[in-house]
């Protein structure tokens, strides 16, 4: 079975053909980041306009990197939400068109359920793909949440942000330190050469006590602010990899304590992490500690798998596809789409 996976949700423009739901032949990604870097984040209408503008090519490379023809293709899938309405377009109507050209059926994916399927694509290592039932944190730029996850589509919200979202977090935070968009992963490089108990200043971790698995990042956002505003110069060298280094501290230590609460209280054993910020080193540390301690099994998918991707959406096109699940002409998109 040969699936071919399109994502235009928001800055990255993405084609990849998966074999089998697993065996990724083919993972095209052309980035905007260097386009909307300069407007310190994504522009939405800048962003379809590059779609537009590199969608067919993309596909087109994909296909030949495969090293089959479009008819050998058994799907098209395609993320229809959530995202920015106008990169959506782009997708959806392009793989409308090549579906009902290639006379092939299209599936329509969830961007976020993509980013769980991530899991499932064969990483080389020969690791074995999730068991249910299973525990995910799903950590993004418009996302932070943990689900517990009873089988194919079958998914329970547990806990999720009260406000920003981990990666926004990062983002923001990236911008105030003078870091530029994105942050993420610039914060990510500093943090590695930093270490957060030099930093002069303790950053509040959010709903230390409380027994709920809700996320809040807003108030570490503005005590970083605070601090950054009272400063009488910008952090530079070291001191900014110990800063960098004490807020993705922050950060990870509520993700991989919520983390374990939920495990704890689900009864679960085995915990997928995914989304951009799964990318973080910080983060991928700590639940690797974590899992060796409290003996779970943690799957976290290689970084450029966490990240905005094609083969993600293919991965869990073919899943849906499947199971039946196959989209109409008709296939609208939903920049608000719920998991
Ligand atoms: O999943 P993703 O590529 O797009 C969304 O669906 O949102 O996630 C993007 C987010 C951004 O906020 C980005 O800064 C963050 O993931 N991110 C990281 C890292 N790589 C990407 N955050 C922390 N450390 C990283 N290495
Ligand atoms: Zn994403």
């Amino acid at each position: 079975m040969l699936v071919l996976g399109i994502e235009t949700s928001c800055d990255e423009t993405g084609a990849s053909i998966v074999e089998d739901g697993r065996r990724v032949r083919a993972d095209v990604v052309a980035s905007q980041i260097l386009t909307h870097a300069p407007y310190g984040g994504v522009v939405p209408e800048v962003a379809s306009r590059q779609h537009v503008a590199t969608i067919v090519p993309v596909i087109r490379r994909a296909v030949a990197d495969a090293g089959i023809a479009f008819s050998d293709l058994d799907a098209v899938a395609v993320t229809c939400g959530p995202g920015l309405v106008g990169a959506l377009l782009v997708g959806v109507e392009t793989a409308k068109a090549l579906a009902f050209a290639l006379g092939k059926p299209l599936v329509g994916v969830n961007h976020l359920a993509g980013h769980l399927a991530a899991a499932w694509l064969d990483d080389g290592n020969g690791t074995p793909p999730p068991s249910y039932p299973h525990l995910a944190l799903l950590v993004s730029g418009g996302h932070t949440a943990l689900i517990h996850i009873d089988g194919p589509g079958q998914t329970r919200l547990l806990g999720a942000t009260r406000d920003d979202a981990a990666g926004e977090a990062f983002d923001k935070v990236g911008k105030m330190l003078g870091l530029g968009y994105p942050g993420g992963v610039k914060i990510d490089k500093l943090a590695a050469t930093g270490d957060a108990r030099r930093a002069a200043t303790a950053l509040p971790r959010a709903l230390p006590g409380r027994d709920d698995l809700d996320f809040s990042f807003s108030g570490l956002k503005t005590a970083v602010a605070t601090i950054v505003a009272r400063r009488a110069a910008p952090f530079e060298g070291q001191e900014l990899a110990d800063f960098c280094a004490a807020f993705q501290e922050a950060v990870v230590d509520v993700l991989v304590r919520k983390s374990r609460r939920a495990l704890a209280r689900e009864g679960l054993r085995e915990l997928v992490v995914c989304g951009g910020v799964a990318a973080n080193r910080g983060l991928r540390a700590a639940l690797a500690e974590a899992a060796r301690e409290d003996g779970f099994r943690l799957i976290i998918p290689p970084p450029k798998r966490c990240t905005d991707n094609a083969a993600m959406i293919a991965a869990a096109g073919s899943q849906l596809y499947a199971r039946g699940v196959i989209a109409g002409p008709e296939l609208a998109v939903d920049p608000g789409l719920p998991l």
